[in-house]
């Protein structure tokens, strides 16, 4: 029997994702339903309720929507970071919970060093500014991002380290980075650091007065993770006490206004969170979710499953 396969995102995919997503459902045998752009949640629980399956980007896949989606089996993140999504809520429905890990990670990648380059130039503001090569950039997790920035920060001549609690040093020297102990010895020993890190118990608000500290001066934190790996109430502490720190970030923090205000000149955030808001990323992210879906249908493969 059909499938009804429904893309409910807040922050919409490009045309062309969307109509690839489309064309492997149908051809598939499956239905496609589509919900972009909402502004309530009772729209998406109104659109769950049909649905056999959901591809979703950052879109909050709470209890309540598990509740009201009855008919549900599977939910596919489209890219990487699934806290959005409640698991334990949804290995108690059964419902399998997926990500497409890798597909989007080119995308924050770049975003990265565009903020980079904006901020080593001062905003573009005119005055003169300096230049990534020869600096040393720390990479705070090793993962599908982590290496793709790694990958463009060869290119720009920097000196590149990283820290990752979950994956062994000799994987991140074999991708010729300079792997360090700790956490601390990376925002110790660097002047940019980038943060790769998901947002987890252990992570959250772990981006702290003490870890920040550690920077030498003029030290820069760039954040295309989650939000919620920064303490703000600490970090703005520190950027009271310590006026060459910068932070910049893909995420706005909840006190964004507050930053913005005290620390103009060494803070952006971006409008929306678009690290993986290219063409490409939403294509690679979402034919992969609908691919995973369709195969899951017809194979029952969970080969992406995160919520095992
Ligand atoms: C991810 O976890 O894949 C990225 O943070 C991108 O999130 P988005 O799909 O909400 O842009």
């Amino acid at each position: 029997m059909a499938k009804k396969i429904l893309v409910a995102t807040e922050k919409p995919f490009a045309k062309q994702a969307v109509e690839g997503i489309k064309d492997i459902v149908e051809k598939s045998g499956n239905t496609f339903a589509l919900l972009e752009n909402y502004t309530d949640k009772q729209q998406l629980l109104d659109a769950v309720s049909d649905a056999d399956a959901l591809i979703i980007r950052s879109d909050k896949v709470t209890a309540e929507v598990l509740e009201a989606a009855k008919n549900l089996k599977i939910v596919v993140r489209a890219g990487a970071g699934y806290d959005n999504v409640d698991l334990d809520a949804a290995t108690k429905k059964g419902v399998v919970v997926m990500n497409t890990p890798g597909q989007n990670s080119n995308a924050v990648a770049e975003l990265v060093f565009g903020l980079l380059v904006f901020t080593v130039r001062n905003f573009y503001n005119g005055k003169s500014g300096s230049e990534l090569k020869g600096k040393k950039l720390g990479i705070l997790a090793f993962g599908q991002v982590g290496r793709n920035v790694a990958r463009v920060a060869k290119g720009f001549d920097m000196d590149v380290y990283a820290y990752d609690a979950f994956c062994p040093k000799e994987a991140i020297e074999a991708a010729g980075v300079k792997a360090v102990d700790s956490q601390d010895a990376l925002f110790e020993n660097c002047d940019i650091v980038s943060l790769h890190i998901p947002a987890t118990a252990e992570t959250k608000q772990s981006i702290n007065y003490a870890l920040v500290n550690k920077m030498k001066k003029g030290g820069i934190v760039i954040n295309t993770a989650r939000k919620e790996v920064i303490n703000e109430p600490e970090l703005i502490k520190l950027m009271e006490e310590r006026s060459d720190l910068k932070y910049i970030t893909d995420i706005a923090p909840d006190a964004n206004e507050e930053f913005k205000t005290k620390f103009e000149g060494r803070y952006f955030a971006t409008p929306k969170k678009m690290g993986a808001q290219t063409a490409e990323a939403n294509i690679n992210a979402g034919l992969a979710a609908a691919n995973q879906i369709v195969d899951f249908f017809a194979t029952g493969n969970k080969k992406f499953q995160v919520n095992k």
